[in-house]
């Protein structure tokens, strides 16, 4: 049998407020490529991944549309309108994937540092479990605080850091989108969860760091210069 066609997601609409920086967080520079730049050259570098499609805020497609013509990456990539969440992004992009799509990756414009390793692992695994997520083991103590207050400790061995990719089967993400559109979610897998599919996560990687506030692009300046990422 055939396997079935993959296509790509990565909302990038955001304000990108934390950062506050001038230009829209996805376009602002890693020495001298946008973040953005970074992660969708892995994607694109997969074979089995068709179409990307990429959510902007209406008031910057044209600087994304730019920044994608100057950096070479428009082949295979769609861009739609973002929504007022992340979750109103991806589900405007939902809307536009194809009829013959069987997996959705979803990955955020906000992490640059997606390997082409990663992105075949979490699809090889999709296609064995239907719903992945990559993430990493709690490195820290983890409490729970309330008001300022330790509430109580929780078993790190269970605490996992969850990142993107996510890959889902196409009917899946869609049922879980259509059936929690009023509940809010800052991932995907939460809403699939919901369903009472079993979410299977494998390991990401300690550079796929999320670029949030000023002090993260200190980090990825240095990830930057390593060649093993
Ligand atoms: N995102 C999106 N549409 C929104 C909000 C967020 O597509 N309405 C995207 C962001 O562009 C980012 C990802 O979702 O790639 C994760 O969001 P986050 O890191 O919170 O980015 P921002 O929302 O841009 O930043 P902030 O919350 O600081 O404003
Ligand atoms: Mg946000």
């Amino acid at each position: 049998m055939k396997p079935q066609a993959v296509e790509a997601i990565i909302p990038a609409a955001g304000r990108g407020e934390r950062l506050n920086s001038k230009v829209p967080k996805p376009l602002v520079r890693i020495d001298s490529k946008p973040i953005l730049a970074y992660c969708l050259e892995a994607l694109a570098g997969n074979k089995s991944i068709s179409r990307i499609v990429i959510a902007v805020s209406e008031e910057n497609r044209e600087a994304f549309n730019a920044a994608l013509r100057k950096f070479r990456l428009l082949k295979r990539v769609s861009l739609v309108s973002g929504g007022e969440s992340r979750q109103e992004s991806v589900a405007h992009c939902l809307g536009e994937l194809g009829r013959d799509t069987g997996f959705v990756l979803i990955h955020d414009a906000a992490r640059p540092f997606l390997s082409g390793r990663l992105v075949a692992d979490c699809l090889k695994e999709a296609r064995i479990s239907g719903a992945v997520v990559c993430g990493l083991p709690a490195r820290a103590t983890m409490k729970r605080v309330e008001s300022g207050w330790v509430k109580e400790t929780l078993k790190r061995e269970d605490i996992w850091e969850i990142q993107t990719p996510q890959v889902f089967r196409k009917d899946m993400l869609l049922k879980a989108y259509a059936k929690f559109k009023n509940i809010s979610a800052t991932d995907d897998a939460s809403l699939v969860e919901r369903l009472g599919v079993k979410v299977k996560v494998i390991k990401g990687s300690y550079y796929n760091i999320k670029i949030t506030t000023p002090e993260d692009l200190v980090f990825a300046k240095a990830i930057a210069k390593q060649a093993d990422v």
